[in-house]
This record gives C-alpha cells, structure tokens and sequence, in this order.
C-alpha cells in the first residue's frame, strides 16, 4: 500500500509537504496546480510552486513530488510539460478535478470530465511530450455530474498512456459534500492495467480500510485530514503493518505548527501567517479540542505578533496544565 499527500491549492504548500513528509507515511506528494493557459510559462513559476525541484524533486525528507498541470489545450499543456522536463521533476500530474468556477471557465479542472476525448488527447499530448522515464498520472472526479463517463475517461486515460490514475471518488457537482462514493471506482481498478488510487474523506485508519475495501484500490490519497491528523499516514502504515502507533498529542502538533509558521514568514503576504494559522486551526480542530481553544483566541487576530503571542499564551497554559497533573499525580501517588 502507498499512501499520497493530496495535491490542495493554497494549503499544501512546500513548507507543509516538508513538515507532513518529515512526519511521515507518505511516499509521494502532488503540488497544488499550475495553471496552463496559452504561453510557456517560465521556469521560474514552476520553481515557485516545487521548489523541491532544487532538490531532485523530493521533499528534505526524501519524499517525491510531481508537479502538478492544469489546462485544457494539449498543445500547451505539452509545451510546458517539456518546459518543466528541463527542470528534472521526477513526474507530471494533470488536473481533471478542480471544481472552482474560475478555472472551470477557463478551460481546464474538473469541466474537461465531461469531454472524455480531450482528456485523451492532453493526457496523449503530454505523454508523448515528456521522456518515457518521468511518468505522467492524471487526477479525475467520477464526473461532471454523474458517474456515467467514469469508465470512458479512465480507458481513455490508460489508452493515451498514463502511468498512474487518482479518482476522486465524487462528481464535480458533488464538490466536497460526504459521501465519497469509493465503490463507485471498483469497475474501473478491476480492469486497470495501471494503479489506481482511491481519494475522498479518508478521515480515519478504519476509513482507509473501508476505502481500499470497496474501491479495490491498493493505494490511497489523503487530503484535508493530512492536515486535521498530520500523523495519520504514518498510522495508517502503522496499523497496515501491526506496529503500535500512538496520536501525536496536541503540544506536539502545536510544535510543528510553530515550525510551520516560522519557514513561512520569508516572502509572504502581510496576513499570511494570521490566515494560515486559522486554516490549519479550523482542520485541526475536528481532531484536537486545544485547537479548537486556540482558534477561538486568534479568530480576530490579523498580525504575526498577535498570533505569535496569542500561540505563546495558549502554550503557557497549556504547560501549566501538565504541571498541574504531575503535582497531582505525584500527590496520588504519595498517599
Ligand atoms: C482547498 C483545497 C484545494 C485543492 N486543490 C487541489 C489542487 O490544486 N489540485 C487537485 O488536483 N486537487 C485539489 N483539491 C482536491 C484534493 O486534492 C482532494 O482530491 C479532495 O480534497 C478530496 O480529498 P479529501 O476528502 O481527502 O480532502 C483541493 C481540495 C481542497 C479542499
């Protein structure tokens, strides 16, 4: 079993594919997407977005990540998928998911799912494009608004030469409302020649179970709960192979959101580390009561001192709490 970090525009930064990855179970990441239009873009945009490129493609952890393409024109897509070869990325990912309007009007995510013969043609492009070595997967919904060109698109994916498929197991309408349909994806990882991955509210270790189960995918991708449990591939893997795993504790966390935070302050929008930490807090939350007091102490906080400060106080009273229980502990204990 492989488990992957989704690809999430504007969350899963490379600040964050390092820390996830540093944490660990991951074996491979996807950038959030780079949008194709007509032009080549610079290689300095694709450095941007992976800048794990300076890097052989990996995360300092070791991790891979593909760059991930969105557009709806073959010949560009081709283009820059040559363009981004120059830069040795260790594989190309195409986008046929995204639901947002904007980039649906342009011409390209999730609004392709509903032209399977473009699919075939921009994932052929690219594949013919790029150096049979780095392999190039594609990234779908179940649809547009209903599951019934699923089979279609994904034979249309193999055929143009895709080394690896994801189904995000919802339709474009479905956005990102529960359920995933995980079995909807059987038919088509039965008759695949090439590995297919199962995504969509795998929230927990017995939801991977579920989702492997019923999809009759090996492997799986992990979205919005890599950052509500940011150890849960790890005990995924864990329980996979019958080794005991323990959750990370809130502190911990906590910890890791300061490192977060801190490789993030260089070159970013004033607000950035204010939003950021919201964000992260509104995900962690589901998962950790003290983040969701914290988030009720920096919901209003715009500034990096603020929320730095606001992060200090809730990890002085955090701290005074465990003295409180070892005093009480050792107390119990003397009587
Ligand atoms: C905020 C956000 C940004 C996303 N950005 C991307 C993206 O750039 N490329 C992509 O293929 N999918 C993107 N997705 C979809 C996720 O990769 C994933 O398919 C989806 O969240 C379902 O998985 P989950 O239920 O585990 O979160 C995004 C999802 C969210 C919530």
């Amino acid at each position: 079993m492989r488990t992957f970090l989704a690809p999430m525009e504007g969350v899963v930064d490379h600040e964050i594919r390092d820390l996830l990855t540093r944490i660990g179970g991951y074996d491979r990441c996807v950038t959030e997407f780079i949008r194709v239009t007509r032009q080549t873009l610079k290689e300095s945009l694709f450095l941007r977005s992976a800048p794990e490129l300076k890097n052989g493609g990996k995360t300092p952890a070791g991790t891979p990540v593909y760059l991930q393409l969105l557009g709806g024109d073959p010949d560009a897509m081709a283009r820059n998928a040559v363009r981004a070869q120059n830069l040795d990325p260790l594989g190309i990912d195409i986008n046929f998911g995204c639901p947002s309007k904007t980039v649906n009007k342009r011409d390209g995510g999730s609004a392709l799912l509903r032209e399977p013969d473009r699919i075939y043609h921009i994932v052929a492009a690219v594949r013919d494009a790029v150096d049979p070595k780095i392999p190039v997967t594609a990234k779908i919904r179940l649809g547009f608004s209903d599951h019934d060109s699923l089979h279609t698109i994904s034979e249309n994916i193999i055929k143009a030469g895709a080394n690896e498929l994801c189904i995000h197991a919802r339709t474009r309408q479905d956005r990102y409302v529960p359920p995933a349909y995980w079995s909807a994806v059987k038919g088509v990882s039965a008759m695949s020649p090439i590995p297919v991955i199962i995504n969509g509210e795998i929230w927990t270790i017995d939801d991977a179970k579920k989702a492997r189960e019923e999809s009759g995918c090996e492997d799986i991708m992990l979205g919005r709960s890599a950052l509500t449990r940011p150890d849960l591939a790890l005990s995924i893997k864990a329980e996979n192979d019958g080794v005991p795993h323990q959750l990370m504790t809130w502190p911990e966390v906590l910890e890791m959101m300061l490192i977060y935070l801190q490789a993030s302050t260089k070159n970013q929008h004033p607000k950035f580390i204010a939003n950021r930490t919201k964000q992260w807090l509104v995900f962690l939350q589901r998962q950790y009561s003290g983040a969701a007091e914290l988030f009720h102490a920096v919901k209003r906080l715009q500034t990096e001192d603020e929320i730095y400060a606001a992060i200090a106080a809730h990890q002085k009273q955090l701290a005074s709490h465990s003295h409180m229980e070892e005093k009480t502990e050792q107390t119990t204990a003397l009587v």
